[in-house]
């Protein structure tokens, strides 16, 4: 059966930019979606052309430097933010306008002290308005999470009408569970008319830790795109994670789901992106922390060593990380101990294992973490003494 394309549309140089105390300059952003190009991204959003002087710097010189992907700046509702977004996308081969509105009660009364008909107005004007500059543009309907679904199906129907060629489900307070997400998304295929006119696409936020399974349900329930972004950086919590869907996807191959995202590369982009961001990652972080591939507790340690595929879903190498990790910790076994001598060239036999792990739990209960060199100085000495 052909399988379908996810599209992958990063914005960690927009929504991720937006994580409190990180701040990049223009270089630093080049850097970023070259290597996001590298990786094989659809669509880079590359900033916020209205927000400031710097970031629409930014956007016109990444529209400049990047070849193949889309190149997106985002917009309010708000005629002057898409002439200024279209101004900054000049130099895009292929410029994308993101432009929209809040959609919730929430955002519809507090924010807007306003009434649904006239969001409705004011979503299809924006999309008009960007139409004038692109062919290629992406509606946002905020808070969509929190949206009654038969108001979000007539903004959706509307905008599509309007010419949106993208249309964005935000669940931008990460309050939806997957099965909700999904049937938001199924109810928007199912009563939207002319929705086969658009790509649906998942933008999901972290603030229950269910960014990830919300956009990969959306996916299950026909969108096609997803909004993520490297190490899930973002408002709060963050968005969801690329290399988690990416790896989601390429894992369950039964999805029916394929992007065209160079895997080797997510660890390496992972690095450069906390490092010029200065965010480090959380070491549990599925795909890109630093122990997503360590084993220490000595049962693991043991069936690891039998075949790595009793603990490990995925080969480090699929994804450029550094390798498998056997920690030595007090909760260590025997085989990891052997493995780890007969790695630093001691062949030890079982009786010299016996005799020699004990002491190694000495050192273990003194220390985090045993190390090589602690490990030589153990071999070292009981070939000193046993000779
Ligand atoms: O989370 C959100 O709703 C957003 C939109 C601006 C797309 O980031
Ligand atoms: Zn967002």
């Amino acid at each position: 059966m052909p399988k379908n394309k996810v599209y992958i549309f990063d914005t960690t140089l927009r929504d991720g930019e937006q994580v409190p105390g990180c701040k990049l300059n223009t270089k630093e952003k080049i850097e970023i979606a070259l290597a996001l190009e590298e990786l094989g991204v659809d669509i880079i959003e590359a900033g916020f052309p209205i927000s400031s002087p710097g970031d629409f710097k930014s956007v016109s010189e990444i529209g400049a430097v990047i070849k193949n992907a889309v190149i997106c700046g985002l917009s309010r509702a708000v005629q002057k933010d898409i002439e200024v977004a279209a101004e900054a996308l000049k130099t895009a081969k292929r410029p994308r306008i993101h432009t929209g509105i809040g959609t919730s009660d929430f955002h519809i009364k507090s924010k807007f002290n306003s009434t649904r008909e006239e969001i409705l107005e004011r979503a299809k004007q924006a999309v008009k308005w960007a139409r004038n500059y692109t062919n290629d543009v992406e509606f946002y309907a905020e808070d969509a999470g929190r949206t009654e679904n038969e108001y979000l199906a007539r903004v959706v129907e509307a905008v599509i009408a309007a010419g949106a060629t993208t249309v964005n489900i935000p669940d931008t307070t990460g309050y939806c569970l997957p099965h909700q997400y999904g049937e938001k998304i199924a109810y928007l295929i199912n009563n939207v008319p002319n929705i086969d006119k658009a790509v649906i696409s998942c933008h999901c936020h972290n603030d229950l830790g269910l960014a990830t399974a919300n956009s990969i349900a959306g996916a299950m329930n026909g969108a096609r795109q997803i909004e993520c972004t490297i190490n899930g950086l973002g408002e709060r919590a963050g968005n969801t994670s690329l290399e988690e869907v990416v790896m989601v996807i390429q894992q369950h191959q039964t999805l029916g789901f394929y992007t065209d995202i160079k895997t080797q590369q997510l660890n390496p982009l992972s690095r450069l992106v906390s490092d010029t961001m200065r965010m480090p990652v959380q070491p549990n972080k599925a795909i890109v922390g630093a122990n997503a591939f360590s084993h220490s507790s000595g049962i693991h340690q043991d069936g690891f060593l039998k075949d790595a595929q009793t603990y490990e879903i995925i080969n480090p190498e699929q994804v450029g990380a550094d390798g498998s990790k056997i920690v030595l910790t007090a909760r260590s076994g025997r085989s990891a101990l052997a493995h780890r001598f007969h790695k630093l060239g001691f062949m030890f036999n079982r009786n010299d294992i016996d005799v020699l792990y004990d002491q190694f739990l000495k050192v273990a209960d003194r220390k985090k973490e045993v190390e090589d060199e602690d490990l030589k100085v153990l071999a070292n000495q009981y070939q000193a003494a046993t000779v």
